[in-house]
């Protein structure tokens, strides 16, 4: 979910809803906004469906001087108006929305409310009520807002507004990510920095467990229990431009197109002429003491771990455990001696990956996030920091960030393997391969249309389709079917290329799309044994090799690039796949059914 606030700006519903609009990959099944003219005149707004929705249903008489809005990503409760935020009191004297889970909602709501009417079945609501609750029993709203917050468990933003009080706002913040932002004669409040681009790049982080009582001329933050916080703003370095799709139908094709680009800017900044890199010695130093990595992360993040997991064992000689956050939190398995964790992660704000994380820190471990989002929550929490580099991706499903990703664990682990001067790594020649791949990206994007005709051959009108690849193409075909799964439904597995034959063989059927890839070298001429039996069982079969192991009547060849990293080249048919079914079959590309680009709860 993501929330906005503004407080003292006349165009308040322009703003709530143009940070809403840059918020929407973060969940789109609701949305809706308060306003109040701090003058007794005051507005709800809700829709279910997308911003545009909303957007339509506002009538211009909506205005006023403080305002919050909310996108929703359902957790309790389906998507319906009346459960779509602002939640309010039954007295409507409070509005409030909420990113998060609260966990003890239930119990609460059996202690303190139960002669309240409920109008939804929200957790949030039982929030608003809760405030409420203490208002009645005499506390005004800031204290009655503390109390609840003193009570409540589990994750939350809460951005409420006070009728009795319209010239200020209260937020809070626990797990979720929150970020004020510093306006000329105003202040907003936003999930992410990219909603308010528009009014400032002046921002303040608020960290968990704090309160702040925001005006249109100050910010007050403060302990939950009232001690004052001191916090100084940042400048977020990023342009309103580089968040538009430009000429573009969608961002993800945008951001495909954009990767040899990417690959460029990751070779720059890391890399330097003379050999050298840019990298923090510090990291380097901690690293080198670890008998072991670990590798933390979610979706597209936790494919691309899987890919540098082969990278840091071959060229920096460490062993490397790749984890589910969701999974390896609550049920971590025995550490080796020296333990280090790379959490990766788009938007730095998974809380699976987060959970994870706090643990790492309980134990005094040390970390680095990789990440795309500087100053997110698990860049600020780590002990090290790489960007990717990758620029915003707007787009639910994630490409760029994946190639970036793999790109930047290379670049690493060349600098660890030097570190530790290792044959290997010197070998790894990481600047001319980072060169290969953008030029490589850019010879697979400009055949755009041969991939689309091939999609349409392949895969339209198919329930299933299936990615085979061995070692490091196994890997890659976990993502090429998540791609193709999220925004074109079609169902998709990626599979070892060998294991098909010990039993999900018996789902290929005549005409089944099976895509094989071929770059791993190892494993190139049992693959072509794979593509042989799948073949006999009637599967259409679409092959993708390297140049080096291709075969007469392969349809996608993969130009010139170290086996190691030849993911980043690969996985760009993949997306294209993807793209062009899901244009096919009608769907929404940039916003797939049922997901979020940044998933903030557990
Ligand atoms: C969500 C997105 C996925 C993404 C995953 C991890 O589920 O829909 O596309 O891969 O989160 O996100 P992260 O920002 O941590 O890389």
């Amino acid at each position: 979910c993501g929330i906005v606030g503004v407080i003292g700006n006349n165009k308040t519903t322009d703003i709530l809803l143009n940070g809403l609009e840059k918020l929407e990959y973060r969940g789109y099944d609701s949305a809706g906004i308060y306003v109040n003219n701090q003058d007794g005149k005051d507005y709800l707004v809700k829709e279910v469906g997308k911003i545009s929705k909303l957007e339509n249903a506002v009538t211009d008489d909506v205005q006023g001087l403080v305002g919050i809005g909310h996108t929703r990503w359902a957790t309790h409760g389906t998507p319906t108006i009346e459960n779509a935020h602002p939640h309010f009191s039954e007295d409507n004297r409070f509005y409030l929305v909420h990113n998060g889970v609260l966990t003890n909602f239930e119990e609460l709501k059996t202690k303190y409310l139960s002669d309240v009417n409920f109008s939804s079945q929200t957790d949030t609501e039982v929030a608003v009520q809760l405030v409420d609750h203490f208002a009645k029993e005499g506390l005004d709203g800031e204290a009655a807002f503390r109390k609840a917050l003193s009570l409540i468990e589990g994750s939350y933003a809460f951005a409420m507004v006070d009728k009795e009080q319209p010239d200020r706002i209260f937020v809070a913040k626990n797990k979720s990510p929150l970020l004020i932002g510093l306006g000329d004669g105003f202040n907003v409040i936003c999930s992410d920095a990219m909603a308010m681009l528009d009014q400032t790049h002046q921002f303040v982080e608020i960290q968990d467990g704090e309160v702040v009582i925001l005006k249109k001329g100050s910010v007050e933050i403060s302990k939950l229990d009232g001690t004052p916080v001191k916090r100084d703003s940042y400048t977020v370095d990023l342009d309103a431009s580089d968040i538009s799709k430009g000429t573009y139908e969608h961002y993800m094709l945008k951001e495909i197109d954009e990767q040899p680009n990417v690959m460029r800017k990751i070779s720059q900044n890391y890399l330097n002429d003379d050999g050298s890199m840019n990298i923090e010695p510090a990291l380097l130093e901690e690293m080198k003491k670890a008998d072991r990595l670990y590798i933390v992360a979610a979706g597209t993040s936790y494919h691309a771990g899987l890919v540098g997991q082969n990278i840091f064992e071959q060229v920096a000689d460490v062993p490397v455990d790749v984890e589910l956050g969701s999974e390896f939190g609550y049920h971590m398995p025995k550490l080796s001696k020296h333990p280090f964790f790379i959490f990766l992660s788009q938007s730095g704000e998974t809380a699976d990956s987060r959970q994870v994380l706090v643990k790492v820190n309980e134990l005094k471990l040390p970390s680095l996030t990789m990440t795309n989002v500087p100053n997110s929550t698990l860049s600020r929490e780590a002990t090290f920091t790489m960007e990717l580099l990758a620029g915003p991706e707007i787009a639910v499903a994630s490409t760029k960030a994946y190639t970036a990703q793999i790109a930047v664990e290379a670049v690493l682990a060349k600098a660890l393997g030097m570190a530790k001067g290792l044959d290997d790594a010197k070998k790894f020649d990481v600047k001319k391969q980072l060169a290969l791949a953008a030029n490589g990206i850019q010879t697979i994007v400009d055949e755009k249309e041969t991939i689309k005709k091939l999609t349409a051959d392949f895969l339209t009108d198919q329930k299933d389709a299936f990615y085979i690849g061995r070692g490091i193409d196994y890997a890659l075909s976990l993502e090429a079917a998540l791609k193709l799964k999220e925004i074109s439904y079609i169902h998709a597995e990626g599979f070892a290329a060998g294991e098909l034959k010990h039993g999900t063989i018996a789902l290929i059927e005549q005409n089944t799309p099976v895509i094989a890839y071929v770059n791993d070298g190892v494993g190139a001429s049992h693959t072509r044994g794979n593509i042989q039996e799948v073949k006999a069982r009637g599967a259409h079969v679409l092959v993708i090799a390297s140049q080096k192991y291709a075969e007469a009547g392969d349809q996608i060849i993969i130009p010139e690039i170290d086996e190691l990293i030849s993911p980043i080249i690969s996985v760009v048919p993949a997306q294209l796949i993807a793209y062009y079914a899901s244009l096919a079959r009608g769907n929404d590309v940039d916003k797939p059914r049922n997901l979020a680009k940044s998933v903030t709860v557990e």
